[in-house]
């Protein structure tokens, strides 16, 4: 079963006057077993979109639709537990919740909480935490007495330790150094393309866009503008120009060349592929 949002409409608080349409009438349908990006000014509504996921925010009005269940206002959301046990949120700043006395027991919380046994919880928290890449010298140590990028991890492999299809991260890599942050990103791939995780990732980073995820759904001010495959969003017709973010790295060096004179494609899409043409370029001079 797809994952798909049917004419939904969020409002927080209302009735009140702090009433505030943060989703509009959302039509989507997101791919399984894909990477997608979520992309979008600040405010423009991302959090609360990834919240109707695992239902901790539930449509005002329209459906969600996620693998077998169906959400929505006017029918009685029960048994949840399975659905958040099938779909993961990691939430903005996750290392707000870690709580336990250790890094391993707060791990295991999700597992447990889950009615695993002791020992499976042990044993799928260990495994999360050596893919998020914290040894066994991690396990006694309080969350509270490690790096931020440190937090992040072990929030993520709460997740992970619970085995979720869907795995949902609201800006995972944020303030994360740039090794941190890439090797994360690879870590994600890797649950995609060898554990066939559908992975949803909130970012405002435009080089993850480019070089990790399979589609990418803009938002702005509560609905979704675009939803296309990465590389047509980003070669193909002018939308990634009108949405006013930042290009990827590698596309703003490509544009200041051309700029320059250089003949190069605008299509170029990979560290090689450059270095290859500039090199052509310059050899003709
Ligand atoms: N609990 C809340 N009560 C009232 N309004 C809220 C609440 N949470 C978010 N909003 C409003 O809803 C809108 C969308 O917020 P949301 O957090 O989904 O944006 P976002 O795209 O995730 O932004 P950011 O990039 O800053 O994380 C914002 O205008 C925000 O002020
Ligand atoms: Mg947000």
């Amino acid at each position: 079963m797809p994952i798909a949002f049917e004419k939904v409409n969020y409002i927080y608080a209302p009735k009140t006057p702090f009433q505030y349409e943060a989703l509009k009438c959302i039509d989507l349908a997101i791919e399984l077993n894909k990477i997608t990006a979520i992309i979008g000014p600040t405010g423009s509504g991302k959090s609360t979109l990834v919240q109707h996921l695992n239902a901790l925010l539930v449509p005002t009005d329209g459906t969600v639709y996620i693998l077998d269940r169906e959400l929505s206002s006017n029918q009685k959301n029960k048994d949840l537990k399975s659905l958040r046990q099938r779909v993961g949120l990691v939430f903005q700043f996750p290392e707000y919740q870690l709580f336990e006395e250790t890094i391993l027991k707060d791990v295991m919380f999700g597992p447990l909480n889950f009615k695993m046994t002791e020992e499976d919880a042990r044993q799928k928290s260990m495994t999360a935490l050596t893919m998020v890449g914290l040894d066994e010298s991690f396990y006694e140590r309080s969350p509270l007495d490690i790096s931020g990028g440190q937090k992040r991890r072990v929030a993520i492999a709460g997740i992970l330790a619970i085995n979720p299809d869907v795995l949902v991260l609201d800006e995972p890599t944020a303030g994360l150094d740039p090794q941190g942050a890439k090797s994360m990103m690879e870590l994600f791939v890797e649950l995609n393309r060898k554990y066939k995780k559908t992975i949803l990732i909130v970012t405002h980073d435009m080089d993850h866009v480019l070089n990790y995820c399979d589609n990418v759904v803009v938002m702005k001010k509560g609905e979704v503008i675009t939803h296309q495959q990465v590389n047509d969003f980003f070669f193909k017709g002018d939308t990634v120009k009108e949405i006013e973010m930042a290009l990827p790295q590698r596309l703003r060096v490509v544009e200041s060349l051309r700029e320059k004179g250089f003949k190069l494609d605008s299509k170029i899409s990979n560290l090689k592929d450059l270095a290859n043409a500039i090199k052509k370029e310059i050899s003709h001079e």
